[in-house]
């Protein structure tokens, strides 16, 4: 998928907080070999290093054009690679990501295989949005199911793999984890206007759909989703609550 970095950073005011609630998960000991899934632009990466010393963090990322960013951020003990979070493989003591892994399929499977790459007392922590059944995103999947987007898309949807916390913390225990912390959370943002939502919808949620559109199609599903959006924040500024889905657990020592 092609993502548009300049367009995702623009909400990095909104994004840190989650980031820094992910950082307080992350149990913080020195000489690491530590992964992040999905790293981005590197951000959290690099924040991540800087906090464990002595440690060698990788950071993997299907995008290049998220990879380019990242590699201007590369220093002896931080590294980015392309990789899919599927391939990831490895032994670790620090398995973490930030908003990536609601882009893989079968969490019932990733989170098993994700412990099993953790070095014994290995930890992971991740972040995860679950923000799929706001109206900003369910207006996106209505308009994908009319004409003639469903022809263009083939009746493609995407398909949410995220789970409920309850399944999460049964997965982790079920791979044989300890010390399990899962939880949801609500971040109240307020954002400038309407305008600013499609903005951030756009360097996410409205990728998968643009990139199977065909060009003369991506910019009539642009206007029909900020048509729908206006009716539903005609108001500025908007109030924007995201629901984020963390969870922590360690392999045992
Ligand atoms: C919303 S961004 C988050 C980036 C970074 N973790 C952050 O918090 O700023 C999601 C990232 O996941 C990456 N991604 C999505 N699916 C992936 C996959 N299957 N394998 C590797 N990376 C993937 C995207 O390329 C993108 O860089």
């Amino acid at each position: 998928m092609s993502w548009n970095p300049d367009l995702y950073l623009k909400f990095q005011k909104e994004r840190f907080a989650p980031f820094q609630d992910l950082m307080d998960l992350i149990i913080v000991r020195k000489g690491l070999r530590a992964l992040d899934l999905g790293c981005g632009t590197g951000e959290l990466t690099q924040m991540v290093s800087e906090v464990l010393p002595q440690s060698e963090v990788l950071g993997i990322d299907s995008s290049e054009e998220m990879l380019e960013k990242a590699a201007l951020k590369k220093r002896p003990g931080l590294n980015f690679e392309l990789c899919p979070i599927e391939k990831a493989s490895g032994e670790w003591d620090l398995i973490f990501s930030n908003a990536a892994i609601q882009w893989v399929g079968n969490h019932d499977q990733l989170i098993p295989g994700l412990v099993s790459l953790l070095k014994p007392g290995g930890q992971i922590a991740v972040q995860l949005p679950a923000n799929h059944t706001h109206r900003t995103q369910t207006i996106i999947a209505e308009l994908a199911r009319e004409e003639s987007y469903s022809s263009a898309l083939g009746g493609w949807q995407r398909d949410w793999s995220v789970l409920s916390i309850k399944e999460y913390a049964g997965l982790l225990y079920e791979s044989g984890a300890q010390d399990i912390n899962v939880f949801e959370k609500i971040y109240p943002h307020v954002l400038e206007d309407v305008e600013a939502v499609i903005d951030w919808l756009s360097g996410t949620a409205l990728l998968p759909y643009f990139e199977r559109l065909p060009q003369e199609l991506r910019e009539d599903f642009l206007n029909s989703y900020r048509e729908r959006l206006r009716d539903l924040y005609p108001q500025a500024p908007v109030f924007y609550p995201y629901q984020r889905i963390f969870f922590s657990a360690r392999r045992p020592e």
